[in-house]
């Protein structure tokens, strides 16, 4: 099948005052429609850097990014993004956060439509009723999910996600991860994860993709096989173990700390 994302040999260095970083080197990655890839790697090696090729928001040196079959060449409002941090507006109230990217790429819904579908959103992942709420009023898990709702607005087709559950407490994190799979199967995207947690790349990834260390390359591809959605007990059996304990083994050759090979 032809995939919806396709990463094609992307190179790119960063011009600074110490001369060229070179921060990615040989990537491979596709993602199939509907399909869902984390991306692991050491701290720095440019997880980010790829986040806003795909995004438009950013040219590679060399190579391809491919979405729906056309080069990227600049922003799309096909692209939903949440990261880290939401950056959402105080003196705004969460559904009209929500509706902020309507306002400045305009869709072919009308107000009510927009704000119907901000609201079926925001009941989706959990907060009914924090409509009229300004972000303070919220906890750092619910902002996250408000934050998610934003991304989804626009219903883009590739949702991609930077470290966005990484500030949350190991239980909020967990609750959001099961969010997510419920966001899915509502509102089904292409996703590309970015994360430091390998349970969270298992427990949402249909396949995890391993970054060497800068400048980075893809060094291994690991497939979740996956039927149904997975419940946090699934993170408990021999298979999830046997998986973790391959991507900690790719993680510490990405970190120069084990040979590849060895195991
Ligand atoms: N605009 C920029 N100009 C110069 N260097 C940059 C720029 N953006 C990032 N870098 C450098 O490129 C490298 C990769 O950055 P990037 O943010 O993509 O890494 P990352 O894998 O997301 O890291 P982390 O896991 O810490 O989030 C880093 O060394 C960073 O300092
Ligand atoms: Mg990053």
């Amino acid at each position: 099948m032809e995939n919806l994302i396709n990463i094609k040999g992307v190179r790119h260095a960063y011009q600074t005052d110490a001369g060229p970083l070179p921060v990615l080197d040989g990537l491979e990655i596709g993602v199939p429609e509907g399909g869902f890839v984390a991306v692991v790697g050491p701290s720095g090696c440019g997880k980010s850097t790829l986040t806003r090729l795909v995004a438009g928001l950013m040219k590679p040196d060399h190579g391809e990014v491919w979405l729906h079959g056309e080069r990227v060449k600049g922003p799309r409002s096909t692209v939903g993004m949440a990261f880290q941090n939401p950056v959402l507006l105080e003196w705004r109230t969460i559904l009209k956060n929500v509706l902020l990217p309507l306002e400045i790429v305009p869709s072919k819904l009308s107000k009510k439509e927009a704000e119907d579908r901000a609201r079926f959103l925001l009941s989706l992942v959990g907060l009914d009723g924090f409509e009229d709420k300004r972000p303070s009023e919220l906890s750092g898990g619910m902002r996250q999910r408000a934050s998610l709702c934003r991304a989804l607005i626009h219903q883009p087709e590739v949702l991609i996600l930077d470290e966005p559950f990484g500030a949350l407490d190991a239980f909020t994190r967990e609750d959001l991860w099961q969010t997510m799979h419920k966001v899915k199967e509502r509102e089904p995207f292409t996703g590309v994860l970015i994360t430091h947690d390998l349970r969270e790349s298992i427990f949402l990834a249909d396949q995890v993709v391993v970054l060497s260390g800068r400048p980075a390359r893809t060094q291994y591809v690991l497939d979740i096989p996956r039927k149904s959605a997975p419940t946090l007990d699934d993170l408990y059996t021999p298979e999830a173990a046997e998986q973790l304990n391959i991507l900690r083994h790719q993680i510490q050759v990405a970190q120069g700390r084990a040979p590849e090979g060895t195991t």
